[in-house]
């Protein structure tokens, strides 16, 4: 294989997101080594990989400036861990959301790294207190959530252990926008992290008007997918209070009195069971019933949405 200029990054674990982030790597001019402990799991991970990327290529959506061939001759997969980080300079973890293993394998990857290494985890709800406390390298680790899919949706949230050394933080951010994601720093941990603090709010509210009977689950849907959400793809919440006024002071003066009373009129946080859980299942299940194949067909229409959108948005920037 032919040694790239990037150097090399090590995925470990190549399920969903694994697989997805070696893409975007690789797209970026990376070597990488998809590591597993299942043989299997590595063989149909390389397999879609080819089999997406041949067809980014054809639709004109694959990321980077090399081919398909190219950027597919990066990447190889790796049964044995100590081989994977030989000579790596960015580790992103992958493997399945639960404390204990990712504690041990973060403890097992302590023991072999060296001290410039870059240990990262994929991790959407595990604290990096949780996660790094005690190791030798904590100061080289941190989270870097992605979002399903990576490939499409360019946000990862970086977030550091207390004792992580900034210069980790900077380093991984630099990263992220060389392999055309969107970083973002949170400065501290926090439960949830920001994405999916602000997705809990918006579910925790629809959860309450469905529940109460305001809206139906199908209408609050289209509330989201064709009012706010289209202009969220370009505009974020605070920018969008900027422009709906004359700048933000004026939407305060105007709104703030408005938003107080709307707000105090939110209600606890439901339990997400019960009776209205079966009306929002059933009525969900109606448009998309909940098997494998007619999930799989709804997510695969989704995911083109999303690459036709990042299209759009590449364009809009450019002009
Ligand atoms: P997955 O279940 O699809 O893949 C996990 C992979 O890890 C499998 O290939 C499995 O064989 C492998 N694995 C298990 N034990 C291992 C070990 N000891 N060493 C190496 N590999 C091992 O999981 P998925 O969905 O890809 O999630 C991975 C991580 O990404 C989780 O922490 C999850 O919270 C996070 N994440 C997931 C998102 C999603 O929508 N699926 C979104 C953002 C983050």
């Amino acid at each position: 294989m032919e040694p790239t200029q990037a150097g090399q990054v090590v995925v470990i674990g190549s399920g969903l997101i694994g697989r997805s982030w070696a893409m975007v790597f690789a797209g970026g001019g990376f070597k990488v080594k998809l590591y597993d402990v299942v043989q299997q799991q590595i063989t149909s991970a390389l397999e879609y990989i080819r089999k997406e990327m041949k067809e980014l290529e054809k639709s004109g959506m694959l990321k980077g400036t090399l081919n398909a061939e190219k950027q597919l001759s990066f990447i190889s997969g790796c049964i044995d861990l100590k081989t994977a980080v030989d000579g790596a300079m960015f580790i992103q973890e992958c493997t399945p959301e639960k404390l204990e293993l990712k504690k041990k394998i973060f403890g097992q990857l302590d023991l072999i790294v060296n001290n410039d290494v870059i240990l990262s985890s994929s991790t959407s709800t595990l604290l990096p207190t949780k996660l790094f406390t005690g190791l030798k390298h904590v100061k080289q680790c941190i989270v870097s959530h992605p979002v399903n899919p990576p490939y499409y949706v360019p946000l990862v949230e970086l977030v550091p252990h207390p004792e992580t050394e900034p210069s980790t933080v900077d380093k991984t951010y630099a990263l992220m926008k060389k392999i055309g994601q969107s970083p973002v720093k949170l400065t501290k941990e926090i439960d949830g992290f920001v994405l999916n603090r602000l997705q809990y709010a918006v579910i925790s509210e629809a959860w309450r008007l469905v529940g109460e009977g305001v809206i139906s689950p199908a209408d609050l849907d289209l509330v989201m997918s064709d009012g706010l959400g289209t202009r969220y793809a370009f505009i974020g919440p605070l920018e969008t209070m900027h422009l709906n006024a004359e700048g933000m002071t004026n939407y305060c003066e105007r709104y703030r009195e408005g938003m107080i009373h709307v707000l105090k009129t939110f209600g606890p946080v439901p339990d997400f069971s019960g009776e209205i859980e079966q009306q929002i299942s059933q009525a969900m299940s109606e448009r998309t019933p909940a098997d494998p194949e007619h999930l799989n067909a709804r997510r695969a229409w989704r995911d083109e949405c999303l690459m036709g959108l990042a299209k759009l948005k590449k364009q809009m920037k450019s002009n």
